[in-house]
């Protein structure tokens, strides 16, 4: 694994995006959605960096990849959210990485038809090159090559999500 995004890298990009909802959000305090497993730790640093009072967090859990680097293409909900959760909430989803957008897209679909009062993604990371799907991602923290990624919430085969810092595996070893 090559080291590619240090825990500072990490650090300013996250309090650059607090920061930013923050200013947005000021008037109007969101609901996030942590979409997991890979947005659980992401989830948790953006929280105790934003200083607006979130009115509430839920979780989301879809899943989209088998054992490997190549996604399913067909997001399943695993766990959603409780009915009247987000209904009339300035809702913020908060993701790691969008890549085909499929996942995403999916995701919005469900959150959509609880009706919220507003709905924007937050994603730490945002790998263009691969997108599927046409969707507005508000917030990134970085755009990233299409490269596959581990640590810092997100998995290879489950492994990985507790590094802090985010690593590109060994040339090879992923797809791109
Ligand atoms: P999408 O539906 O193709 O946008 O895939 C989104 C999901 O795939 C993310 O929430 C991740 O769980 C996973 N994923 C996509 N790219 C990577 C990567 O580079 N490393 C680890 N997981 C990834
Ligand atoms: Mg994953």
């Amino acid at each position: 694994m090559t080291p590619y995004l240090s825990r500072e890298d990490i650090g300013v990009a996250v309090a650059r995006l607090a920061e930013q909802l923050d200013l947005d959000y000021r008037r109007r305090p969101p609901v996030l959605v942590g979409i997991l497993k890979g947005g659980f730790i992401f989830l948790a640093d953006l929280v105790r960096q934003m200083k607006t009072p979130i009115q509430g967090i839920e979780f989301l859990q879809v899943a989209s990849y088998g054992p490997g680097t190549v996604s399913s293409g067909r997001p399943r909900m695993v766990r959603g959210i409780p009915d009247g959760a987000i209904q009339g909430r300035e809702v913020i989803v908060v993701e790691d990485i969008v890549d085909t957008g499929t996942t995403t897209a999916f995701i919005s679909r469900y959150l959509e038809r609880r009706r919220p009062a507003s709905l924007e993604v937050c994603a730490l990371l945002d790998k263009p090159a691969r997108r599927q799907c046409q969707l507005g991602v508000k917030y990134v923290g970085f755009t990233v090559p299409d490269r596959f990624l581990v640590g810092y919430g997100l998995d290879l085969a489950q492994r990985y999500r507790e590094l802090p810092e985010i690593y590109t595996l060994e040339e090879g070893a992923g797809p791109g």
